[in-house]
């Protein structure tokens, strides 16, 4: 028997409802040869209420030693006006990023995955505009603002923007990597703002540097993320491959991402620190699957978030770490196969609950 130790976080809002859903569809896939160990624990502003932290060296540990994290959402108006930064709710998945040195933040997004039928009767685009759209980004996930010095005083805050040329270049070989896992190669789109950041021209130089060194058969793009945002709507189709960002524009790029489907609740995400198979250099390969969105809260607690980014996470844990390739296609095509349905939540213009959308795709599997 094979057994994987899986570490549950399902945090805040609609985090715990959504996380239920995938905990069905995850359990589906037992037999007497594969055993999934669920360790379930505390993160963000649960755990700030109870520990006065929103995640504990425990917690910490705990995704050292699990094979894979499920992480739903965190974050909401009770801790708002609370600490924010790495000790707000949010630090928690700020601190674990770190922690697990998960640089890539890999989020797919095409009008054809999860399904073709939502894109067509619900995304706020013309279908011939989105029609065939399909790229993933890979958002860097562990430098950049996010973590630099901060400043914040009564009348003067400051966040340091700064990138090494090892943490571009981490990331630009695992963005390459996943180019090459398409036929042909994917083309690799890099965003930045060279004509504004001195990180983005350090960015710029060393992507540059290293795809024609060590990739010179993956086409490289550089496009001003601002531009990007506004191709996002306008021509979608041209940006098809690889987005390659930092992690401030990857974010928002990742988010508007939705609007081409026309919710997050469709959008899940994996962030890992290499691709399986891959000779980046690593300890031990570590995933941890999010859905893009957040902990939603004003309709947590209701049984109508959608739960199918937090299921299709599981189908990216599969995947990239648990070398279940044929199972993450069985779970995205039961939701596929439920989506085409009619069966939606309310995001999608449907009255569908959480559980019965979870239900159904355990069914469909
Ligand atoms: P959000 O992603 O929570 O919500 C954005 C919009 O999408 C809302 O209209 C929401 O109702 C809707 N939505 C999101 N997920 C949905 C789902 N599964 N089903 C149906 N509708 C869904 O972003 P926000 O409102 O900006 O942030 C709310 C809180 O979540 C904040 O505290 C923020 O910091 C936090 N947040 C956490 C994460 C995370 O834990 N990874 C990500 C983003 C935001
Ligand atoms: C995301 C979220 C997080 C981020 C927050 C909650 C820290 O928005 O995963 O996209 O900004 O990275
Ligand atoms: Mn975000």
């Amino acid at each position: 028997t094979q057994t994987s130790k899986i570490l549950i976080l399902p945090g805040d809002g609609i985090g715990p409802e959504v996380m239920n859903e995938a905990i069905k569809v995850l359990k589906a896939f037992e037999t007497p040869q594969r055993k999934f160990e669920l360790q379930q624990e505390l993160i963000g502003g649960c755990s700030i209420d109870i520990h006065g932290k929103p995640v504990t060296d425990e917690v910490k540990q705990a995704a050292l030693t699990s094979d894979a994290v499920l992480f739903a959402a965190v974050g909401g108006p009770k801790w708002d006006n609370a600490r924010r930064g790495l000790d707000g709710p949010e630090g928690g998945l700020l601190q674990l990023r770190k922690a697990m040195d998960i640089y890539a933040n890999l989020r797919p997004c095409s009008s054809t995955s999860p399904s073709s039928s939502i894109a067509k009767e619900f995304s706020p685009f013309r279908h011939d505009v989105i029609d065939g759209v399909d790229f993933v980004v890979v958002r860097e996930n562990c430098g950049g603002a996010y973590f630099g010095r901060k400043i914040e005083e009564e009348k003067y805050a400051m966040d340091e923007w700064g990138y090494s040329e090892a943490e571009i270049q981490r990331v630009t070989r695992l963005s390459a990597e996943v180019a090459l896992r398409h036929n042909p190669p994917w083309p690799v789109i890099s965003l930045d703002k060279a004509n504004v950041l001195a990180s983005s021209r350090l960015w710029r130089r060393v992507v540059e540097r290293t795809m024609v060194a060590e990739y010179p058969q993956v086409k490289l793009v550089h496009q001003l993320a601002d531009s990007a945002s506004l191709i996002l709507a306008t021509n979608p189709r041209s940006l098809n491959g690889v987005i390659l960002a930092d992690n401030t524009f990857g974010d928002m790029i990742s988010d508007q991402a939705g609007s081409i489907v026309g919710t997050l609740g469709v959008l899940p995400s994996a962030s890992l620190n290499g691709l399986p198979g891959d000779k980046m250099p690593k300890t031990r390969p570590y995933g941890l699957y999010e859905p893009t969105h957040g902990s939603a809260p004003t309709i947590a607690g209701q049984n109508i978030a959608n739960p199918v980014a937090m299921i299709l996470c599981v189908a990216l844990m599969f995947r990239y770490s648990l070398s279940m390739e044929a199972e993450a296609q069985c779970v995205e095509n039961a939701v596929r196969k439920v989506l085409d349905s009619g069966l939606r939540t309310p995001d999608l213009g449907g009255k569908a609950g959480t559980k019965e959308m979870g239900d159904a795709i355990v069914s469909a599997l």
